[in-house]
């Protein structure tokens, strides 16, 4: 076993990282330049969003060479240097592997369409209906139909994402012999970790039935069908299950905590972990990703309750996160980005890093980055908001509202360059980025380095994961659950009377908790804390300062 509880993913989106070459975007050189930073963090893993090559209309989810590195990115030779210079520093390498679709650039699409046979049957390729209406009525998560014109023929290829990825057909056995070919290519290069794009979407219903219209009917025609679990338990068999220290995690797509539990138990043999989506939809208002609402705490922490209880119930595992690539900061959500920034952003930090799971930490997190402030629709560069601001309009909202939407929910919020100092262009590039920073005077790593708390309140969680048992392998149990407030658990080992209670403050007004009896009258050693803060007595009650983060052994 690998020690999965023990573990903490840092993630890095190459475009934004580091720009080595002054092109404007980020590239695995610039990775390089930047392990010594990478080592102070002492994270175990990192996660890299995909450079292989690609023509990037969903920057570098549609794949049209899974063999190859980006030449935007860098070369084999910068991959290999990376691995090995993170392996001497103890630092695994994760890869995203995107097998849902492919870019239409690929060459087996392309050969598809120039008619060979073998190739056709890597996609998904209907003639429209008798009515001449499309294959069925599915939309894709991009906005629009599903379907696309294939070349000049009768027939069009299913997309659930941009036209420009084109849904692979997992039925044929074909298809996954040449995903699992591409795993082992990369395991041979020493990589061990794996992360599975949309990979709860791969079982699509083969008769491809129009749903009723209603997008969560839709998703279950397509959604956590049991054939997934068949290919995941094939695929760990035929690629990384047959190293003991992969470590791997599946990108599931509103899922459930049954899936979840057989997609992360050791026993079914499919990936290490799971991320899901829930707790990040509670800023939603009816369900809809674009609007504008305040979060829903006590939604939130009901999900992470039922999340985290019943994954260990069921023996399943968590990847914990805020943060990805897809998501605004959950600073700017979730926390404070004004004169609680750094309390807030450890309170959120806190929150997750101690509960029962695998934490990442996307890139930037550790210093308290917050949402760029745009003015403007063209600052925006990824599709999925562009196509967003125009369908909002069409529905009636005004301009000015379809904009404020967008900057709240706008992928491009977290791929925004890491601000590295409060230059020009935050010390990511001497020249133009492909994104602008926006407010790198206020929050930079060299200024964190020198008087911030955020990043070494980060490298704290971090050592006591790696050393606290109740931590990285403890049960855990959520109280207060009524408390409006506070988000509270508690960890404990069957065979260990000692337990960690955690009690984390969402809001910026002090708040007084009465504790269960249990925990009354005992005393309590600090274990970690956002304020100064003493070993203490607990009585009946504790109050927690404006987004206090406190965890306490008794
Ligand atoms: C995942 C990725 C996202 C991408 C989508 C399609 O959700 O995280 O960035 O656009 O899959 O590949
Ligand atoms: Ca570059």
């Amino acid at each position: 076993m690998n020690n999965l509880g023990q573990k903490v993913i840092y993630q890095i989106y190459p475009k934004s990282f580091y720009d080595s070459n002054n092109d404007g975007i980020g590239d695995l050189p610039g990775i390089i330049q930047k392990l010594d930073y990478i080592k102070k963090l002492n994270v175990d893993m990192i996660w890299f969003n995909p450079f292989f090559v690609s023509p990037q209309h969903d920057n570098g989810y549609d794949i049209a060479n899974y063999y190859e590195i980006d030449s935007r990115f860098g070369t084999m030779a910068d991959f290999e240097e990376l691995v090995a210079k993170l392996k001497e520093i103890n630092v695994g390498v994760m890869l995203d592997m995107v097998f849902n679709h492919c870019s239409t650039d690929h060459e087996w699409f392309q050969k598809a369409l120039a008619g060979d046979e073998k190739y056709r049957k890597f996609f998904y390729l209907r003639k429209a209906k008798p009515d001449g209406s499309l294959p069925n009525n599915w939309q894709s998560k991009f906005g629009g139909s599903a379907w696309a014109k294939f070349g000049d023929t009768d027939y069009y290829y299913l997309h659930l994402y941009d036209p420009t990825q084109a849904d692979l057909d997992w039925h044929n056995p074909e298809v996954r012999k040449e995903i699992y070919r591409v795993i082992n290519f990369w395991r041979q290069k020493g990589v061990h970790g794996f992360r599975f794009d949309v990979i709860n979407v791969t079982g699509k219903d083969e008769r491809l039935i129009d749903s009723t219209g209603d997008i969560a009917q839709e998703k279950s025609l397509y959604t956590d069908t049991p054939i997934v679990h068949q290919y995941l338990k094939e695929m760990n068999q035929a690629s990384f299950g047959q190293d003991p220290n992969s470590i791997t995690v599946g990108e599931m797509s509103s899922t459930t905590i049954a899936n979840s539990i057989k997609y992360s138990n050791p026993n079914e043999h499919e990936l290490s972990m799971v991320f899901n989506f829930h707790h990040l939809k509670v800023d939603y208002q009816n369900g809809e990703k674009w609007t504008k609402a305040p979060f829903d705490f006590m939604k939130l922490k009901q999900l992470f309750t039922q999340w985290q209880e019943e994954m260990d119930q069921g023996a399943g595992w968590n990847a914990l996160f805020w943060n990805n690539h897809d998501q605004p900061w959950a600073l700017s959500r979730f926390g404070d980005t004004g004169i609680y920034r750094e309390k807030s952003a450890e309170m959120l930090a806190t929150t997750i890093h101690l509960m029962r799971g695998t934490p990442y930490i996307y890139m930037g997190e550790e210093i308290g980055m917050i949402d760029p402030d745009y003015s403007s629709i063209d600052s925006y560069i990824d599709v999925e908001c562009k196509n967003a601001f125009k369908e909002l309009q069409q529905k009636g909202i005004s301009e000015k509202q379809a904009f404020d939407i967008v900057k709240s929910k706008s992928r491009d919020n977290s791929r925004v360059p890491m601000h590295w100092d409060s230059s020009q262009y935050a010390g990511f590039s001497s020249v133009t980025p492909w994104l602008m920073p926006t407010d790198q005077d206020q929050i930079n790593v060299k200024d964190e380095l020198a008087h911030g708390e955020i990043f070494n309140y980060y490298q704290n969680l971090i050592k006591l994961r790696h050393n606290e048992e109740l931590i990285s392998d403890g049960h855990i149990r959520m109280f207060l659950k009524d408390d409006p407030q506070v988000l509270a658990y508690e960890r404990f080992l069957d065979d260990q009377p000692s337990k960690l209670l955690v009690f984390n403050n969402f809001y910026g007004q002090s708040h007084t908790v009465t504790l269960p009896k249990a925990f009354q009258k005992q005393a309590a050693q600090v274990v970690i804390s956002n304020y100064d803060q003493q070993d203490i007595n607990l009585q009946e009650t504790l109050t927690l300062r404006p987004y206090e983060a406190l965890a306490i052994k008794i």
